[in-house]
C-alpha cells in the first residue's frame, strides 16, 4: 500500500547540502536522468536513488531536504507526475526515460513513461530543453542555454532573476509558436511552464545570499545545475521553504493556454483542460480526462492505488483561510 506522503521536515533553514554524505557521482551505465534539473541533481548527489527511479515519498523527502521545497508544492508536483508518468502498482517513478526498473506495466493505454514522456507532465517551451517535436525533450540543449545566458545578460546584468524569467518564459512560447507546428501549452503545462520559470532564481541561488544578491543566479551556477546536474562546491539550500511563484512570471507577460492548430503561427486559445487561470478546471480535467484516458477501467490493486494517489494529490491542492479545499474533489473510480 502506498504510504502517506512525508510532512515538512523539522528544520527548514539554510544548510550545506553538497555535504560529505551526498557527494556528486558521475552516471553509471543504466542510470536515468531527465528534463528536471532539480531531480537530476538530487539523483546525482544521492538524495534520490542514483539510478533515477524513486517512490513519491522518496521524491518529496529529497526535494525538501536538498532544495527546501515547500511541503504542499512538493506533494502537488510529485503526485501529479506519479499519477501520469509513474507505475501506480509498484509505487515507482522514473525521473527520465521509460524503464523496466519501475516494474511490470499495467495494461495499455497506460503509458508509465517516466518524466521524459511528452504531453503528460513534460511539455513544450522549456527553458533549457527542446520541444519534443524537434526530437529531444529532455537533454540539456546548449543552444537554448546560450539564449538563457543572452537573456540574463540583457535583462539581468549577467544574472538570471525573476525579471529575466518573465522575459525568457514569454520568448520561449513565441519561439515555439513560430517554429513548432505541434506546439501545445494547455492544462497542466500552462501551470508548470510559469511555475518552473520561477524555480532557478528561487532554488538554485545559495541560501546564504541576502540583499541585492538574493534571487540572482550567476551563469556558472546555472550551468552546474542545468547541464552538469551538480551542486556547486559548498552550496547551501534556500533559507526558507520555497513554494514557487508562477504568478509573478505570468503577470510579466500574461498568455492564455492554447496550441498551434494546423501548423506554425496558428496559436489557438484552448482552455478545455483548465490552466493557471482556472486551477480547479485543471484539477477536474486532469483527473476526469487525462488520467481517465490512461486508466479507463482499472481493477484490483491498480484501482486501489489510483484512488490512494488521487487522495494524496487532492490533499495537496489549495485551501482557503478556514482550511477548506478550494476545488471540489472528483472520484472517477468510486470512493474507495
Ligand atoms: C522542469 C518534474 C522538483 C526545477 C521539470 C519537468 C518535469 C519536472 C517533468 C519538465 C517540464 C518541462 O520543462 O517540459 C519535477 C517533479 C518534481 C520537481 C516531479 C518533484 C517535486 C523540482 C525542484 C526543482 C525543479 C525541487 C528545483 C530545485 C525545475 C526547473 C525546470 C523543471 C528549473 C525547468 C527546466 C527547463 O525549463 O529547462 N520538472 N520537478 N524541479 N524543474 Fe522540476
Ligand atoms: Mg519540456
Amino acid at each position: 500500500v502506498p504510504p502517506p506522503p512525508p510532512g515538512p521536515p523539522a528544520f527548514t533553514g539554510a544548510k550545506l547540502v553538497n555535504d560529505k554524505a551526498h557527494p556528486f557521482k558521475p552516471l553509471k551505465k543504466g542510470d536515468v536522468r531527465g528534463p528536471c534539473p532539480g531531480l537530476n541533481t538530487l539523483a546525482s548527489h544521492g538524495y534520490l536513488p542514483r539510478n533515477g527511479v524513486a517512490s513519491p515519498s522518496q521524491i518529496i523527502d529529497a526535494v525538501q531536504e536538498g532544495f527546501n521545497m515547500e511541503n504542499e508544492l512538493a506533494r502537488f508536483t510529485t503526485y501529479v507526475a506519479h499519477l501520469v508518468d509513474g507505475n501506480l502498482v509498484t509505487d515507482l517513478l522514473s525521473i527520465g526515460e521509460k524503464t523496466r526498473k519501475t516494474g511490470p506495466d499495467p495494461p495499455p493505454p497506460a503509458i508509465v513513461g517516466g518524466l521524459n514522456n511528452h504531453g503528460t507532465f513534460e511539455g513544450d517551451a522549456s527553458l533549457t530543453r527542446g520541444d519534443a517535436f524537434f526530437g529531444d525533450n529532455h537533454n540539456f540543449n546548449q543552444e537554448l542555454f546560450d539564449q538563457f545566458k543572452n537573456f540574463s545578460a540583457v535583462y539581468g546584468n549577467g544574472f538570471f532573476n525573476m525579471t529575466v524569467a518573465g522575459e525568457l518564459r514569454f520568448h520561449r512560447i513565441q519561439q515555439s509558436i513560430a517554429t513548432n507546428p505541434e506546439f501545445s501549452l494547455v492544462g497542466l503545462r500552462h501551470l508548470t511552464a510559469y511555475a518552473e520559470a520561477s524555480f532557478p532564481s528561487l532554488f538554485f541561488v545559495d541560501g546564504r545570499k541576502t540583499g541585492a544578491e538574493a534571487g540572482q543566479l550567476d551563469m556558472a551556477t546555472a550551468e552546474s545545475f542545468f547541464r552538469d546536474m551538480m551542486y556547486p562546491p559548498d552550496f547551501f539550500r534556500p533559507a526558507a521553504p520555497v513554494a514557487g511563484d508562477a504568478g509573478a512570471i505570468f503577470l510579466a507577460h500574461p498568455f492564455q493556454p492554447g496550441r498551434n492548430v494546423g501548423g506554425v503561427n496558428n496559436f489557438t486559445v484552448d482552455d478545455s483542460l483548465g490552466s493557471l487561470l482556472d486551477f480547479c478546471g485543471f484539477y477536474e480535467n486532469f483527473v476526469n480526462k487525462t488520467l481517465k484516458a490512461l486508466y479507463p477501467n482499472p481493477k484490483g490493486v491498480l484501482r486501489r492505488n489510483l484512488n490512494i494517489n488521487l487522495q494524496f494529490f487532492f490533499e495537496s491542492l489549495p485551501k482557503d483561510e478556514s482550511g477548506t479545499p478550494v476545488c471540489t474533489q472528483v472520484f472517477p473510480y468510486g470512493r474507495n
